[in-house]
């Protein structure tokens, strides 16, 4: 039995996706627990290009059970978008499950979303991916939020519906936005909700069924620890944590199931949408990066924010995850570099400090102290055990080891299956 949790360690794009998917490859049960369809990756095999951003990994395994957690919001739309792209392309035989617990995305909460963010001074605006992720963290925290179980059922939906309608409605006329009509969203929706009637289970029952029959369950984190609701750089996050520490309340397991956390990181640092980002720094070398690494949003196409590797914040993951090792991607990006730089600690107001700030405001005033370490120039796309990398870029991985007092578990050095080297065997 193993419960292997995959979580992103700074803003999310990380290289997650090929992490979990190797893990998959081994796993029994594939678990998505928190967030929407604000995640996103890309898996690339057989010549064929499949964007995931709501259904886990494993659904291109026929033998593994792939869920949707309690922990997640559902949009019933994207969820049927992704099940068709899947099916058109050949992906027919799966299991998938959807958590009775977990709540429904309605288009008034993509409104909603959109209002937040218009109505907020340029450099205040989250730049949220406008999914209505937010808002519908907000009705479940209000308790008024559509859960799974109550959409199935007709009857229960439609008044629900209608009375979060008449509610959203006074706020959205309120700021002269667009209202809506619960017969309408009722009439459209009522369709999604008959076809999701079959997937629905109690999935905290069947992960625990897993891991008594003795199973191997992966847990895939979407987003990064830095955009976690209350451990990331408030305001600037996402809605729900995307750390270790919410598996066991967003998917109904016991803490004690949790074998191993890998911590997913670039060897370098990125970040999208807007917020403070310590490391960043934009000059030929970061457009190196930028290129090599391709760093470039997959949905806009906006370039990525370069930054150095930034220990301050993986030792808050590594805290506020309980990681258990690390998995260091795009390694290959770095080499041709002279140097590498590690920060280890922030200057605040003239004192040293080794913590990410509670406040945004005190962040932003942070500057990053580094240490310098010499680069390797060989390329290292071939290699294919610890030993065969440079000296110098064994000694940067070692260097992260022993400042972070957890061990590099996996290394990636490509993006291929065969350039993922794994130091640990979890499952
Ligand atoms: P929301 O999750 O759409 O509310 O957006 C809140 C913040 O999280 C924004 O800065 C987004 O850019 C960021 N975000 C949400 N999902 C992802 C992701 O999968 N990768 C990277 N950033 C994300």
């Amino acid at each position: 039995m193993s419960g292997v949790v995959v979580v992103g360690t700074q803003w999310g794009d990380e290289g997650k996706g090929k992490i979990t998917d190797f893990l998959a490859a081994k796993a029994d049960m594939i678990v998505r627990f928190q967030g929407g369809n604000n995640a996103g990756h890309t898996i690339k095999f057989d010549g064929k290009k499949f964007a995931l951003h709501l259904i886990p990994s494993g659904i291109f395994r026929k033998d593994a059970k792939n869920i949707l957690a309690n922990g997640m919001v559902i949009n019933p739309k994207a969820f049927f978008e992704e099940l068709s792209m899947l099916q058109e392309q050949g992906v027919t035989d799966f299991q998938l499950f959807v958590s009775d617990r977990a709540h429904i995305i309605l288009p008034y909460h993509i409104a909603l979303d959109q209002m937040l963010e218009s109505m907020k001074e340029q450099s205040k605006k989250v730049g949220t991916t406008n999914k209505g992720i937010g808002p519908c963290y907000t009705d479940k925290a209000m308790r008024i939020g559509i859960r799974v179980i109550d959409f199935i059922n007709e009857e229960r939906f439609f008044q629900k519906l209608k009375q979060n309608v008449e509610y959203h409605n006074k706020v959205l006329t309120a700021f002269n936005f667009q209202t809506f009509d619960a017969v309408e969203i009722f009439d459209e929706y009522k369709s999604y909700a008959k076809k999701m009637a079959p997937y629905v289970a109690n999935t905290s029952k069947m992960i625990n069924d897993a891991f008594h029959a003795n199973k191997d369950v992966l847990f895939e984190g979407a987003q990064g620890a830095l955009l976690c609701l209350d451990h990331g750089t408030y305001p600037y996050v996402t809605s729900s944590s995307p750390t270790a520490s919410s598996v066991p309340l967003n998917t109904g397991i016991s803490p004690q199931k949790i074998t191993d956390i890998v911590g997913v990181t670039k060897a370098y640092s990125t970040r999208v949408g807007s917020g403070f980002f310590a490391t960043n720094f934009d000059d030929e070398v970061a457009n190196t990066i930028r290129v090599k690494g391709n760093e470039f949003g997959t949905t806009t196409g906006r370039p990525r924010r370069i930054g150095w590797l930034d220990l301050v914040i993986l030792k808050h993951t590594v805290n506020i995850s309980g990681l258990t090792g690390l998995s260091v991607m795009l390694l290959d990006v770095l080499s041709g570099l002279n140097e590498l730089k590690i920060c280890t600690s922030y200057t605040l107001d003239g004192k040293e400090i080794d913590e990410v700030p509670a406040s945004i405001e005190d962040y932003e005033r942070c500057t990053p102290n580094y240490e310098t370490l010499p680069g390797f120039k060989e390329d290292i796309t071939n290699v294919t055990s610890f030993e065969q990398l440079p000296r110098e870029a064994k000694n940067y991985l070692k260097r992260i080891e022993e400042l972070l007092g957890i061990p590099i578990v996996i290394f990636s050095v490509g993006p291929d299956r065969t350039q993922t080297i794994v130091l640990k065997e979890m499952m």
